[in-house]
C-alpha cells in the first residue's frame, strides 16, 4: 500500500463535521474520537495520517507539502491567501463575514477616518478598498466585539455565525462581506504526484456532497 494521504484538519468548530465526513465514507475514526492529547492520528480504512492544527497552521502545512490535503474555513483561506488548490466547498462550518457597529451607530456619518478592529486585517483591507472608503484597521486577537464597546473602534469585521455575540454585546451588522464555509484544500505538488489517490479522496466527498 502507499504511504497514507496525510490530511490536516481544523481543531475546533470544524472538527465534528469534518470527523462525520470521514465517518460517512465508512472510516473507522475513533483514533480521532478517542485522541486524547495526540495531535496526529491514523485512519487506515482510508489509508490517511490525520494531521489535527490550528486553522492558519492547516493551510501553512498544506502550502509548504508537510500535508497533503486541509480542511479550513474559507475566512483563513481569505485572510491567509496560500498557495493552494482550493478544491471543495464541504457545505459545514457556514457562517458570514459581516461588518457590525454598536446598536443604532451612524457607521457611514461624517468624514473621519473610521477605525476597524479585526482578526482579519487583509479580508477587512480589501472590503475597504473595493468601497474606495480609507480606513485604519487595529489587529486584534480574539473577542473582536469587545473594541467597539471599549471605543477602540468604531466597526469590526468579524465571523458571525448564530449572531449572539453580537447581540448579547448590544452590537448588530450593518453590512455582510460574504459567506464562509469549510473547503477542502489541497498541496500543488501533490495534486500532481499523488493525483489518483487525491481525485479518489474528492469522488468520495463529492458523491456525499450530492446527497
Ligand atoms: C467567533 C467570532 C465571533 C463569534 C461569532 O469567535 O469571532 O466572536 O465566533 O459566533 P456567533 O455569531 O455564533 O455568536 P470564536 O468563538 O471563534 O472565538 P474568538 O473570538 O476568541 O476568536
Amino acid at each position: 500500500m502507499n504511504k497514507p494521504l496525510r490530511i490536516a484538519l481544523t481543531k475546533g468548530r470544524l472538527e465534528k463535521d469534518t470527523v462525520g465526513l470521514l465517518e460517512s465514507f465508512g472510516y473507522d475514526c475513533t483514533s480521532i474520537r478517542e485522541k486524547g492529547r495526540k495531535l496526529i492520528l491514523s485512519v487506515p480504512d482510508g489509508n490517511l495520517e490525520v494531521v489535527l492544527a490550528k486553522a492558519n497552521d492547516v493551510i501553512t502545512y498544506v502550502e509548504h507539502g508537510v500535508c497533503d490535503m486541509g480542511v479550513v474555513g474559507k475566512d483563513t483561506i481569505m485572510e491567509m491567501k496560500g498557495k493552494c488548490f482550493e478544491l471543495v466547498d464541504l457545505g459545514f462550518g457556514k457562517c458570514k463575514f459581516a461588518l457590525a457597529t454598536k446598536k443604532g451607530y451612524d457607521f457611514y456619518s461624517g468624514y473621519n477616518v473610521k477605525t476597524i478592529a479585526t482578526k482579519y486585517p487583509n479580508v477587512t483591507r480589501n472590503f475597504f478598498e473595493a468601497k474606495g472608503m480609507d480606513v485604519d484597521i487595529v489587529k486584534i486577537e480574539g473577542s473582536v466585539e469587545l473594541a467597539p464597546l471599549l471605543e477602540l473602534a468604531d466597526a469590526i469585521v468579524d465571523i458571525v455565525e448564530t449572531g449572539t455575540t453580537l447581540k448579547e454585546n448590544g452590537l448588530e451588522v450593518i453590512e455582510d462581506v460574504c459567506p464562509v464555509s469549510a473547503r477542502l484544500i489541497v498541496n500543488m505538488v501533490s495534486m500532481k504526484l499523488r493525483q489518483n489517490e487525491i481525485e479518489s479522496f474528492v469522488e468520495l466527498v463529492e458523491k456525499r456532497l450530492d446527497k
